[in-house]
């Protein structure tokens, strides 16, 4: 059996979360810079992206080589055999990234490579392929770092944070492996215990949570992948995965301990289609409730909120008083939890008025952002303390 190196990329900060995750499916991985290691036989690639909630893409690599000039790059390229993966009468896209100092255009690297491509795939077939750039049949994905290129052909296609049913979306949601990955970092998925998002908005965080309860293989409800149109794509085991997955999904327990509060009832309208979308509503409790009331459900859990923090939502002075609510609530009706705050903004994180006993920092697309970690005793009172 073929033995593949594949890289799952993530979210910087991301890493280690990924490669657990991996390892706990059974792909031993390596955390690299924002990115995942890991070998093994095709199916393990395929079970990446079908059962992992936290990866952005699975990359499948073909090649690795020196790029010490543009015609260099272009004559590995055309080393590939390219014709053993890409129909000549499929479309392809070349996605690049990274830079060098001869390479110093990621546009002018992709064009390099595809022209690799397309005259390798000419001189064996003689056709070629055509370039479509938004929904390319093959996509290629070159990075270039410390000038040695890495070309892979990306078996995710569209990013894995889609998860094939679409999404209603309220303010400033965040993306789904982000949340996944979050809660990976409070050990949630582990523990299955109640789970709390007071500020939920279109509730990522509780879908995602759901979708482990329910043993929902995230990439299950996705028809399109970037492995469909590679010529040594293997349908049997691909439709061998996806039954096995179904085979996993559990019923909704009676009452719900995966728990959403919001002030803005439109969002929750949103989260609620969300759930609906991918059968999961039975899992998670949904309720409009502003924070300043925050009723804490009996017993303790785990309490995951990414409160707007001013970059998208309001402005950072009004969100003063917000995060110090939060940090009352957490401390005078949240007694035994384990709370988790996402934040893109330190100086609101310290208007919380509690010491974080962990900083996780991870990226929010551009904004750098920390998982502030506030272990509540279960007997008050918890004094004030800096963030
Ligand atoms: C950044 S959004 C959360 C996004 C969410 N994590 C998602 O992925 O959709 C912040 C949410 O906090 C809610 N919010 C703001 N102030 C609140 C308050 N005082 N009580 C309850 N919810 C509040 C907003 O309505 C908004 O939905």
């Amino acid at each position: 059996m073929a033995d593949y190196r594949f890289v799952a990329t993530v979210a910087p900060g991301a890493e280690e979360a990924l490669s657990a995750e991996l390892s706990s499916l059974g792909i031993p991985a390596k955390a690299g810079i924002a990115a995942v290691l890991f070998q093994g036989s095709l199916e393990a690639g395929l079970r990446a992206c079908l059962h992992s909630r936290i990866a952005s893409r699975v990359l499948l690599e073909l090649s690795h080589f020196p790029v010490r000039s543009a015609d260099e790059l272009f004559r590995s390229v055309k080393r590939i055999p390219w014709h053993e993966h890409i129909d000549p009468d499929s479309t392809i896209a070349v996605d690049f990234l990274g830079r060098s100092g001869i390479i110093r255009d990621a546009r002018f690297g992709a064009l390099k490579t595809k022209d690799g491509i397309v005259d390798r795939l000419r001189a064996e077939t003689g056709r070629r392929p055509s370039v479509s750039p938004q929904q390319p049949d093959v996509q290629i994905n070159v990075h270039l770092r410390n000038n040695h290129a890495t070309v892979a052909l990306d078996l995710s296609g569209q990013p894995l944070h889609l998860r094939g049913r679409g999404r209603a979306t309220g303010p400033a949601p965040l993306r789904e492996t982000l949340a996944a990955a979050l809660l990976w970092i409070t050990g949630w998925p582990q523990q299955q215990r109640a789970l709390l998002d007071p500020m939920c908005g279109s509730a990522t965080f509780l879908s995602e949570a759901a979708g482990w309860a329910a043993g929902l293989a995230p990439g299950l409800h996705r028809e399109r992948w970037g492995f469909d149109a590679w010529k040594q794509h293997d349908p049997f085991l691909w439709r061998a995965l996806q039954h096995q997955a179904r085979q996993q999904l559990r019923d909704p327990p009676s009452s719900p301990t995966i728990l959403g509060r919001d002030r803005a009832g439109s969002s929750l309208g949103a989260a609620r289609s969300n759930l609906m979308r991918y059968s999961l509503e039975a899992w998670v409790g949904l309720a409009v409730q502003p924070l300043e009331a925050l009723e804490a459900p009996d017993g303790a859990g785990v309490m995951i909120t990414n409160p707007p923090y001013g970059v998208r939502l309001g402005q950072v002075n009004e969100l003063h008083e917000l995060y110090a609510t939060l940090g009352d609530t957490m401390r005078r009706r949240l007694l035994g939890w384990d709370c988790w705050i996402f934040c893109g903004e330190p100086a609101l994180a310290k208007k919380v008025g509690l010491r974080a006993n962990a900083r996780h920092p991870l990226k929010n697309g551009p904004i750098d952002c920390r998982l502030l970690h506030y272990p509540i005793a279960a007997s008050a009172p918890v004094g004030r303390g800096r963030s």
